[in-house]
């Protein structure tokens, strides 16, 4: 599922339509991949969307193509304003014999009309969510497929979708890896709090050896069904784009930053996984985005960003990284709250911890890398890179 989409279909489909109106189309086939909003959608004009090529490029390219479909609530409002331009446009040509509605189009949507949008407990729905995203110089356009809930907090945890900072921090990995990991190959990466696991796909996607981790456990109850924890969700969505192309995906791992201050032997096995180097011989950089919420858990998370940028030899387990380049975090914080953000940049201060704002060009609103469906669109976002102080 990473790899690219159908490049020779569209152009065989898209034949006669300006470059403009092929670009507002991926536009649109973006967001509807990406659940964006109805509302907020950017729809073609009808002079385009109703022309046979641009039916058809809707019929192969969202609807029938290999990336799997939203879940039926979005995609009927998706429809309800799409398919009113396209008639508005079939009109507006007015030959009878020429000009229609494509009737797989109107099949679909008959279809979705009579659909569930709620699971079987009538719990808010689930959706399967696709970011596309281009590769730098003209690689290929490379998707992650996600699990993701339609709402902020369900099972009690905030792990069930892809929050905004994860967004653009995924955004500078992917076109300013010089700026953020001081070279342009990805270095080896553990991410903490991963939830949904979409920034450690995209790594993975880049090239990166990442362990992604968050909290979790047994993920069995004892009926044997998989409890919703984030590390099950990370879990199966990795496993969702695995792939040929994709042939080192994330290692998934539990850690829970509450062990941060408990002896090195009772936080088990995946503690030791994360602090250690890699095989490349470097110790990893340490990753999270929308981490810094909760004035309670940041005392926890500083611990737990410490502990890992310890140098691997001073825990006295090997000496083979005596001569790598000193481990670094890189943070994404969403903004909410300047309080709980100069909390946690004391708590680093305090120990020991030098931070960094990143000024990196942030994501361009009009033409955006991964469009934004999370609760806080457009608030500010701060990339902290993070070192032990010398
Ligand atoms: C707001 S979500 C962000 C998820 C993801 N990084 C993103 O940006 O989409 C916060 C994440 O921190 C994780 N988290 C909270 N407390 C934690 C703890 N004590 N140990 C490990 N992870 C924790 C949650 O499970 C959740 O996945």
């Amino acid at each position: 599922m990473s790899s690219s989409t159908g490049q020779d279909q569209l152009t065989l489909t898209t034949g006669s339509l300006s470059p403009a109106a092929v670009a507002a189309l991926e536009t649109l086939r973006r967001q509807y991949f990406a659940l964006v909003a109805p509302y907020m959608l950017r729809i073609p004009g009808s002079d385009v969307l109703a022309t046979a090529p641009a039916q058809e490029f809707l019929v192969n390219r969202l609807l029938e193509g290999p990336l799997p479909q939203p879940e039926a609530g979005y995609a009927r409002g998706f429809w309800r304003r799409v398919l009113p331009v396209i008639e508005a446009g079939v009109h507006a040509i007015d030959d009878d014999d020429e000009a229609a509605v494509d009737e797989r189009i109107y099949e679909t949507v008959a279809g979705l009309m009579a659909a569930p949008s709620t699971n079987a407990e009538g719990a808010p729905a689930q959706s399967h969510k696709t970011f596309l995203y281009d590769l730098p110089n003209n690689a290929g356009e490379r998707s992650v497929t996600l699990l993701e809930e339609q709402v902020a907090v369900q099972a009690g945890t905030t792990g069930l979708r892809t929050w905004t900072a994860a967004l653009h921090l995924a955004h500078h990995c992917i076109y300013s890896q010089d700026e953020l990991f001081g070279s342009v190959e990805v270095p080896p990466i553990v991410e903490i709090g991963a939830g949904t696991g979409f920034l450690s796909i995209v790594l993975a996607q880049l090239g990166a050896d990442v362990i992604a981790t968050d909290l979790g456990g047994d993920e069995e109850d004892e009926e044997g069904e998989v409890r919703r924890t984030p590390l099950a969700r990370l879990k199966a969505n990795i496993e969702l784009n695995t792939s040929a192309s994709l042939r080192h995906p994330p290692t998934a791992r539990p850690l829970d930053w509450n062990l941060a201050r408990a002896p090195v032997s009772e936080r088990g096995e995946s503690w030791l996984e994360c602090a250690a180097p890699a095989q490349s011989g470097s110790q990893r950089t340490v990753l999270a985005a929308d981490v810094i919420y909760d004035p309670e858990i940041v005392p926890l998370l500083v611990d737990t960003i410490h502990e890992l940028l310890q140098p691997w030899k001073a825990t006295g387990n090997d000496d083979s990284a005596a001569t790598a380049p000193e481990p670094v975090a890189i943070i994404a914080a969403t903004v909410r709250n300047e309080q709980t953000f100069a909390l946690f940049l004391a708590r680093c201060k305090a120990q020991n911890l030098d931070t960094e704002l990143l000024q990196l060009a942030p994501m361009d609103p009009q033409h955006p890398t991964f469009w934004d469906t999370a609760l806080d669109a457009g608030t500010r976002v701060e990339i902290v890179r993070i070192k032990r102080n010398a």
